[in-house]
């Protein structure tokens, strides 16, 4: 199927000149002329329920957008992913994440070979492996028990593990402790192991490339933590490091036995890696059984998102009012606003998630778009939030869509709190869809001069997602969730949402600058003049 540039299709013109119409209709009408909106602007899948009745949006929208997805090729482009084929063009890969949490029978095959049989034989060697930690029977070098696990990582190889280490918190094993080493500020790693004993501490290192600096640097400063507390002998780094990779050449250069690496592909981009051997220390935490249980959740979203028409597909319905703000409205970012503690580093992971996906600036085809891309993705969990930014959200000159997220049950019922943790998210909702009028601040006998401050303009958009409680499996749908969601607002981008070349500038001229700081002697600097002078300060300050 020939896809026209997006500013050509004909769905993207309807959809410009219906903006006119829309833009300047307010929620308080469309949620008047029909009464059932709230139930009607409604999708649910897998346990999962989407309201978008507080989007400015009709049922006319509804029908432009699908048919904007049609005309972008959505349908071909899910099945080329579900099939391996290599739709990252630009690094020639299959985009095969699906694959991680396709049942034991399932058949995908990339240059002709299944692949799902490997993937299980990992989660196999995983689960062994887990056991054998959280048991106890896998012994330290001086046959201490394992009781600290540092999962060592950056990006893709960070951000996963730890989103759901803290969001699966409640069923992992308490009497174990579970840290997250990334940044290359060496505080990140002194803090991490200050109050730990070597041998009873657990490093996986998970690198992708298992060439990242940051990876790598802080790798070797744990092995000489770990000797340095061990005696010296090298023979210990086999009980005290495992290493998560494709990259077996590199782990063994590092001294770890092979044995002890769990494997991955390149068809596992880094930032949809949580559910690949990366996910180790999630298994370590919550067990075999409960990483089972966030595949499974994974993999119910997978099933949904390829067979369900998209005016009933939640990911693509997500995607495509993305699109809609951001396109057509002009909205900078998504605020994502999880109403439960224990997402506190889901925002955290999305924005990996998106804008490395999405943050690119040409079409497949090399060509510069003349439309906006990824918007940029924040948030913090409620009721937090809402007594810091929320303000700019009710009031401020700016168009912020929100994804509020909650939950029926608590994992840990504690009195009312349940209950006033909802009522908040429904507040938000509501006032920000609702606002109030000038009359309805004036009649509350507010001064005239103050009407205007009080004002709230409503007509902001919000979705809300809301699942029965918090579990692995919901877990692995939520996430699921995003991933084909950023899928979706690529595909109608025309764009590679595969690849990340653009953290490779700063990556090379960093190592060319490292030297400049280290050496001994005066170096000859040839960069522009800020960045000599500041590299010549930095030394001086530092002598
Ligand atoms: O810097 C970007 C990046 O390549 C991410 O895409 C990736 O998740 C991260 O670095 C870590 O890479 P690796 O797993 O190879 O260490």
């Amino acid at each position: 199927m020939k896809i026209l540039p997006l500013t050509q299709r004909p769905a993207w013109k309807a959809l410009t000149v219906h903006h006119k119409k829309i833009a300047g209709k307010h929620l308080r009408e469309l949620f008047a002329k029909d009464p059932k909106r709230g139930e009607k602007f409604t999708a649910s899948a897998a346990g999962l329920f989407l309201d978008y009745s507080k989007n400015r949006v009709t049922a006319e929208t509804i029908k432009l957008l699908v048919k904007l997805a049609e005309e972008s090729g959505l349908k071909a482009r899910i099945e080329a992913m579900f099939t391996g084929e290599k739709i990252n063009i630009t690094e020639n890969r299959a985009v095969l994440h699906v694959a991680l949490r396709a049942p034991k029978g399932a058949k995908i095959l990339v240059d002709g070979k299944n692949v799902v049989p490997e993937v299980h034989a990992v989660l196999d060697e995983m689960a062994k492996f887990a056991d054998r930690v959280r048991s106890g029977a896998w012994k330290g070098h001086t046959g201490k028990r394992i009781k600290n696990v540092i999962n060592i990582g950056i990006g893709g190889s960070d951000l996963g593990p730890v989103m759901a280490y803290e969001a699966l918190k409640h069923y992992s094993q308490r009497d174990m402790t579970f840290r997250f080493v990334s940044n290359v500020d060496g505080i990140d790693f002194v803090e991490a192991t200050q109050d730990l004993n070597p041998a009873e501490t657990l490093f996986i290192v998970s690198s992708k490339t298992f060439t990242t600096l940051e990876t790598m640097t802080n790798a070797g400063s744990a092995r000489d933590w770990l000797l340095a507390g061990l005696g010296g002998n090298k023979k210990a780094v086999a009980k005290h490091f495992v290493a998560v990779s494709t990259n077996a050449e590199k782990v063994s250069a590092f001294g770890i036995d092979t044995a002890n690496m769990f494997g991955f592909w390149d068809w596992v981009g880094g930032r949809y890696s949580m559910d690949s051997a990366i996910g180790l220390s999630t298994m370590l935490a919550v067990g075999p059984e409960n990483f089972r249980q966030l595949l499974d959740g994974f993999h119910q979203m997978d099933k949904h998102f390829r067979t369900a028409p998209f005016e009933k597909n939640l990911p693509v319905l997500m995607g495509l009012l993305s699109v809609w703000y951001n396109d057509f409205f002009d909205a900078q970012t998504v605020a994502v606003l999880p109403y439960e503690q224990y997402l506190k580093r889901f925002p955290a992971y999305l924005q990996q998630l998106t804008m490395e996906s999405n943050g690119k600036h040409v079409t497949l085809d090399g060509t510069k778009v003349n439309y906006n891309t990824g918007p940029i993705y924040w948030g913090e969990p409620g009721t937090n939030g809402q007594h810091s930014f929320y303000q700019l959200i009710h009031q401020g000159t700016r168009l912020i869509p929100c994804d509020f997220i909650a939950f029926a049950k608590a994992l840990t019922p504690l009195g009312r709190h349940h209950d006033i943790l909802i009522a908040n998210i429904l507040a938000q909702t509501e006032a920000l869809a609702f606002g109030k009028t000038p009359a309805q601040v004036k009649a509350e006998g507010t001064p005239a001069r103050l009407v205007p401050h009080r004002v709230f303009e409503g007509n902001r958009p919000t979705n809300t997602l809301l699942a029965d409680k918090l579990t692995p499996e919901t877990l692995g749908k939520l996430v699921a969730l995003y991933e084909h969601n950023v899928f979706t607002q690529g595909a109608i981008w025309h764009i590679d949402s595969f690849d990340q070349w653009g953290v490779e500038l700063g990556k090379a001229l960093a190592q060319a600058i490292i030297p400049e700081l280290e050496s001994k002697t005066p170096p000859k600097l040839k960069h522009d003049s800020s960045t000599n002078a500041l590299i010549k300060r930095y030394r001086k300050m530092k002598a």
